[in-house]
């Protein structure tokens, strides 16, 4: 972490009594541990948008029963192999599969991934988790 710097925030009561319920909730130990966490939010945000290389998370549940449907997955896996950091699978119950795809690289390709995945027929659940390769901040 770089030289931490300390500055001031001016905020409407009602709002700040929300944002002190939100921190309670949430279990931030103090104001400004909540909004380096908001802030870093949207600039992890704007790193998706901007088409940077970002990091995140896929989660799928499927079927395992539909051959095809493995087939095809696994496809869209090999063909995205660059960005495919790991693959965590977990047999949930006789039928059904958990996916979870750590993808690393440009976030476009892993929309990509993502979006194909997800308009598979037998796919029944679908997301995406956004993170960050924290190099920027
Ligand atoms: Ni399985």
């Amino acid at each position: 972490m770089g030289k931490v710097i300390r500055f001031g925030v001016s905020m409407e009561e009602k709002l700040l009594k929300v944002f002190d319920r939100f921190i309670e909730k949430e279990g931030y130990k103090n104001r400004s541990e909540a909004i380096r966490d908001i802030i870093r939010k949207e600039f992890v945000d704007e790193e998706w948008e901007k088409g940077s290389t970002v990091a995140g998370g896929i989660m799928i549940v499927y079927d395992h029963h539909g051959r095809e449907l493995v087939q095809k997955i696994m496809d869209i896996q090999h063909d995205f192999h660059e960005v495919i950091i790991s693959t965590q699978h977990v047999h949930m119950d006789h039928h059904n599969c958990l996916e979870i795809i750590v993808v690393k690289g440009r976030a476009d390709a892993i929309r990509k991934i993502y979006n194909l995945l997800k308009s598979l027929k037998g796919v029944k659940y679908a997301s995406l988790s956004r993170a960050t390769t924290g190099r920027n901040f």
